[in-house]
């Protein structure tokens, strides 16, 4: 059995990898802990293989330090890591002898939107990126939208989308949405939403959809088992659940 301690456990993302755990069989929920613990000391006291964090980006570092430097293997979706923090998890891994897998995105579906949407960037030359989410959401477009869009345009770095369409006279600003390299990105905030995307492409003749609806936080659990199985076969950091799905 994989021992596993779930940090963050009362949040909302916590509480669901705690009951995604313990419906499994060959993961073990040794504790749930929250803000309240110390998981520095548990960690010290108790042999652990894996603990899960969805905690706050204000504590992601003092938290990945505490979980690697006792020896256990990390798996993190909390946000806000920069480049600098991850040289800084490199080193700890190494010098530790354990594996970390961070993920911005612990949904498989939309991993896999994206990674398709690379590959129909080569082959498409208009392209737009719908963006729906609860009008609770902070930031727009989202994270997401703004990824798909880098990996079309890295996959086809030659490329300027959009170049041959009619829409000169836009008579109400900003309703072709914003755009990075000629793709135009548009953001919907609806009560009801939760999180969807579609990255329509167009052709003479033809037009490709791709859309991922995440419609529960359930949706980020199978990422989630992975990872948490996956991390104890490394010795090394891994940013990204698409470096682990074989794609
Ligand atoms: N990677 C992904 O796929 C993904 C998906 C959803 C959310 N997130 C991220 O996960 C994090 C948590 O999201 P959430 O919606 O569950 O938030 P939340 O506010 O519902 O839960 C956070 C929990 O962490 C606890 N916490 C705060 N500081 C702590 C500390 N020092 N030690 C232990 N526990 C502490 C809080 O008490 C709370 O229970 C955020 O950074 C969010 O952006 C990532």
């Amino acid at each position: 059995m994989i021992k596993v301690v779930v940090n963050g456990a009362l949040g909302k993302m916590g509480r669901q990898v705690v009951e995604a755990i313990t419906s499994t069989t060959d993961l073990y929920l040794d504790k749930e802990m929250d803000a309240h613990n110390d998981l520095n000391a548990y960690l010290k006291d108790n042999k652990v293989d894996v603990v899960v964090d969805f905690t706050h980006p204000e504590v992601r570092m003092s938290t990945i330090r505490a979980i690697l430097n006792n020896g256990a293997c990390a798996v993190v979706g909390t946000t806000g890591f920069t480049p600098e923090d991850l040289m800084e998890v490199d080193e700890l891994v190494k010098k530790n002898g354990v594996g970390a897998i961070i993920a911005p995105n612990f949904a498989i579906g939309s991993i896999l939107q994206m990674h398709f949407a690379k590959l129909a960037a080569k082959y498409f030359d208009t392209a737009e990126i719908i963006e729906y989410h609860h009008n609770q959401k902070a930031d727009s477009p989202s994270g997401t939208a703004i990824k798909t869009a880098e990996l079309m345009i890295e996959a086809a770095p030659d490329k300027k989308f959009n170049q041959e369409l009619g829409d000169k006279v836009e008579n109400l600003a900003g309703c072709r949405g914003g755009q990075m390299n000629g793709i135009r990105i548009h953001s919907v905030r609806l009560p009801g939403m939760i999180a969807h995307q579609e990255v329509i492409f167009g052709e003479k003749g033809q037009y490709l959809t791709l859309r991922h609806d995440a419609i529960s936080r359930e949706s980020y659990m199978p990422g989630v088992l992975l990872a948490i199985r996956e991390v104890l076969k490394r010795k090394d950091l891994v940013y990204g659940l698409e470096h682990i799905l074989g794609i």
